[in-house]
């Protein structure tokens, strides 16, 4: 089983974003409220991909829209990307989430396993095809394995072109939570700066 067993027998946009609403193709459908799909600039210049929806996300359906979305945008505005030329999506699209250990009512991100992130391949592999970026930037481990490899290295190769078959160019960088969960306020300044800069190549490259 994979998304691919849900997929619209006419590919396009909207028939493949309708199809998701109601994928099955792993369990992470019993987790999640809602499939939460890319969206976006339909010819994007840049496709952006993260992991998986967070709990906000989750509940209202959309997207990079909690505190990892507020980072990114403020970094994307820093370096001068506008949000709204851009495709944002993720590499799996339901929440992974446990509950809290002390009981709660809070829902703690849960990291998808390879199994689950190769399920939901085939809806980021469609999204590209259809939209055809020229520019594809990943956004920490997963994304950037699932688009370009499980030997894919962020670290060792963020803010530097990456040469791939699905688009123009590509490149990596961490993700923003990574920024988030920096220790102290120092330690996440320096991140940020570093996240912005990794942009701004992007940002360079979109410009040439
Ligand atoms: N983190 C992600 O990777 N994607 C989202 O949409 C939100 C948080
Ligand atoms: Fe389908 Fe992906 Fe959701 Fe799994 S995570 S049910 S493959 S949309």
């Amino acid at each position: 089983m994979s998304a691919a067993d849900f997929f619209p027998e006419r590919i396009t946009f909207p028939s493949l974003r309708a199809a998701a609403a109601t994928c099955r193709g792993c369990p992470l459908w019993k987790l999640g409220t809602q499939t939460v799909f890319g969206e976006g600039a339909r010819r994007p210049r840049l496709m952006i991909v993260g992991e998986q929806p967070g709990d906000q996300e989750d509940r209202e359906g959309h997207p990079f829209v909690g505190p990892s979305g507020l980072l990114l945008d403020r970094a994307l505005e820093a370096a001068g990307i506008e949000r709204g030329d851009a495709y944002v999506t993720n590499a799996v699209k339901h929440f992974k989430w446990v509950p809290d250990s002390k009981g709660g009512k809070r829902r703690i991100h849960a990291k998808p396993s390879t199994k689950e992130v190769r399920a939901c391949h085939p809806w980021l592999d469609a999204e590209i095809h259809v939209l055809q970026p020229k520019v594809i930037l990943a956004l920490g481990a997963t994304a950037a394995q699932s688009l370009f490899g499980p030997a894919t290295k962020v670290i060792a190769q963020r803010g530097r072109q990456l040469k791939t078959e699905l688009a123009e160019m590509a490149f990596v960088t961490v993700h923003p939570s990574a920024v988030l969960r920096a220790p102290g306020a120092l330690e996440r300044k320096q991140a940020e700066k570093e996240f912005v800069a990794d942009l701004k190549k992007v940002a360079r490259y979109l410009r040439a």
